[in-house]
């Protein structure tokens, strides 16, 4: 498979429902015959997947019915998983926070953040992607918990009126520099430790997921504007994850949860506990 730089441009290929055709149109996404040269979103009775082109290999991203992430994955997630460490809890509302994810891609951190109750709002600018969030978070029962907005994170959260700042603003900017590949998925060992009999499904659906969005994203291309407009924004923490090789990407950083071949950087806002 070779390697392409280009943003795929993405349809939704007929036959769809007219309620399907409804909301992509509202995340700008129209309809177009069935052409698996292009990456589509195809469906097929209750299931629903987002299909790359046949020269990139034709991988099948299952977002609602077979295959589809969601209840399993998010039924095993604990309360030790690294990213939930790393935004912590507060415990004068139940252990919840409000956490805004900035860099959305899938949505697949936003749903773990979800899963265990804490308010998320996530935002998302490529607008494939943030349809392919809106269907598995739908398929994965979180809304409203989980709020999806499209749009540049950016803006929005200059924007944000004063009772509306986050506890927490996540960010996970794509690395940029080639270490967003498959190493980052871990090895098959590592991924049984943590995910038991799960753990090679899991593993790919990680690959896979990376690939897609490195694909239908590009390279992150504001990720200093965004840490700026964060630390302006969250009330109490930012959190930033990180390929462990690298650098974080501000001074600052009270401390990090190492995860598995990703570590989470934490920044704490002016007045905040750790
Ligand atoms: C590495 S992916 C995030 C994956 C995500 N954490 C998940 O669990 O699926 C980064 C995403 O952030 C989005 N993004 C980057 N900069 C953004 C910005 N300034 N505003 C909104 N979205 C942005 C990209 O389009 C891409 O989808």
């Amino acid at each position: 498979m070779e390697p392409t730089s280009e943003i795929a441009e993405v349809t939704l290929a007929e036959p769809f429902g007219a309620d399907e055709i409804a909301t992509a149109a509202r995340f700008g996404i129209c309809t177009a015959p069935r052409d698996p040269e292009l990456c589509q979103f195809v469906a097929n009775g209750r299931d629903l997947a987002l299909v790359m082109p046949v020269a990139e290999g034709a991988m099948r991203l299952a977002l609602q019915g077979r295959g589809a992430d969601g209840h399993q994955r998010l039924r095993s997630i604990r309360r030790d998983d690294p990213l939930v460490k790393s935004v912590g809890r507060n415990r004068e509302r139940g252990g919840n926070r409000y956490v805004i994810d900035a860099t959305a891609g899938l949505c697949r951190d936003a749903m773990t953040l979800a899963v265990l109750g804490h308010r998320v709002v996530a935002l998302e600018r490529v607008p494939a992607l943030a349809l392919a969030a809106h269907w598995s978070v739908e398929h994965a029962g979180l809304s409203p918990r989980l709020e999806l907005r499209t749009g540049e994170a950016v803006p929005i959260l200059a924007a944000l009126a004063a009772g509306d700042r986050p506890d927490v603003v996540y960010l996970d900017p794509m690395f940029g520099d080639g270490t967003d590949n498959e190493r980052t998925a871990g090895t098959a060992g590592e991924a049984r430790r943590r995910h038991g009999k799960n753990a090679p499904n899991r593993r790919a659906q990680v690959k896979k997921d990376l690939q897609i969005c490195r694909r239908l994203a590009g390279p992150p291309t504001d990720t200093a504007e965004l840490f700026a407009a964060a630390r302006r924004t969250a009330t109490e923490r930012i959190v930033v994850k990180r390929h462990p090789d690298l650098e974080p990407i501000a001074p600052g950083v009270a401390f990090a949860v190492a995860g598995e071949r990703v570590r989470f950087d934490v920044y704490l806002t002016a007045g905040s506990e750790a």
